[in-house]
């Protein structure tokens, strides 16, 4: 048997405090109601008072290692994807990196690709991979419950933390990576952004007063119809790319943005609901993890047959898509 590069083992990991629409109904002027007929969300994980991004992601690197049957030395480069990072500088690899006990490999963060960031990472180190570097470690960490506003209905009970990854090299028995896709449409950057804390808007005492470090700008209308739109057109790309259609799809496991994003992007490209995977109910949106924890939690329960394609898209902040079609 030849070896190809591909997936060696893939991991998740969220924190255990559960935070459900009950409670945030305690905390803000929202209900349970709303927030289920509106996201779909019934409960998220927050991370522990004394965890960061870099511990979740080292907890999840964890899981990947075991399952791809590897130890951290066994890594030739790390790559994370990240929104909300250990610090400013350096960045969360570079805990991540020495926290595993990775050798001193080359380690780097993809931060601010939002939720695409997982699988803009995922195709960066399969052409690494193909190039020599061997075994990639891909991580994508959310710890946004530590960085949003607690006050703002609009977006906090969007969100929940966790982390997830694969490692990607050359092996017998691999998950394969048939195709990647993605896009970026930067004119649509202030629609879904985090404005203060850099060189345009610089940290400052009015930004702190004014909370406007956390305060995540979020046209949910434009949101939510371009998310549909770039991950149904990224689907499409892919598709053609590997020359398949809908059909030889096993199961579609999008970015967990919102049950109704899912729903109208199920519709768009006629897929009945169980081809559309989701665990948007228990997780809530936890950004660039989000595709990981689902592929995840997709193949746990069962989902996932070998040698089925399953393909994965996502939409974030940017606007970034991505798009990758795996074979098991
Ligand atoms: N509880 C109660 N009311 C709320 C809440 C809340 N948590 N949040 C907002 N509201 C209010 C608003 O203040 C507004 O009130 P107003 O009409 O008096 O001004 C009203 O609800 C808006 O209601 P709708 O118009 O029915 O809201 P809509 O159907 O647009 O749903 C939502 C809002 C859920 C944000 C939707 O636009 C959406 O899903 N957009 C996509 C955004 C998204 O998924 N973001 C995730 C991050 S980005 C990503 O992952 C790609």
């Amino acid at each position: 048997m030849t070896e190809t590069v591909g997936i060696l083992g893939l991991g998740a990991y969220a924190p255990e405090r559960v935070m459900t629409n009950a409670d945030w109904a305690e905390l803000v002027d929202t209900s349970d109601e709303w927030i289920t007929t509106r996201t779909g969300i019934k409960e998220r994980r927050f991370a522990a008072a004394d965890e960061t991004s870099a511990d979740m992601a080292v907890s999840a690197a964890h899981r990947v290692l075991d399952d791809a049957g590897l130890d951290a030395t066994d890594i030739d480069e790390i790559i994370l994807a990240t929104d909300t990072p250990e610090m400013y500088a350096p960045d969360t690899a570079a805990f991540v990196q020495y926290q595993l006990g990775a050798r001193e490999i080359p380690a780097f963060d993809l931060a601010g690709s939002g939720c695409a960031g997982f699988l803009m990472a995922l195709d960066v180190a399969r052409t690494r991979a193909q190039l020599g570097r061997k075994r990639v470690l891909v991580l994508a960490v959310e710890l946004i419950s530590r960085l949003m506003n607690w006050n703002d209905r609009d977006t906090c009970v969007l969100f929940g933390d966790a982390a997830g990854g694969a490692v990607v090299g050359p092996g017998e028995d691999v998950i394969g990576m048939l195709g990647a896709a993605a896009g970026t449409d930067g004119s649509k950057a202030g629609i879904l952004c985090l404005e203060a804390g850099g060189t345009r808007v610089p940290f400052s005492a009015e930004v702190a007063a004014a909370g406007l470090h956390q305060k995540v700008v979020m046209h949910g209308r434009e949101v939510f119809r371009e998310a549909v739109r770039r991950m149904s057109q990224v689907t499409h790309e892919l598709l053609e790319q590997a020359g398949k259609s809908l059909s030889d799809i096993a199961l579609v496991v999008p970015h967990q943005a919102n049950m109704r994003i899912l729903e109208a992007v199920g519709k768009r490209l006629g897929l009945a609901p169980e081809r559309v995977f989701s665990n948007i109910r228990e997780y809530g949106n936890t950004g660039s993890a989000s595709v990981p924890l689902a592929l995840c939690h997709a193949r746990a329960q069962g989902r996932i047959a070998a040698g089925d394609l399953v393909l994965l898209t996502s939409f974030g902040a940017g606007f970034h898509w991505a798009g990758l079609l795996l074979e098991f």
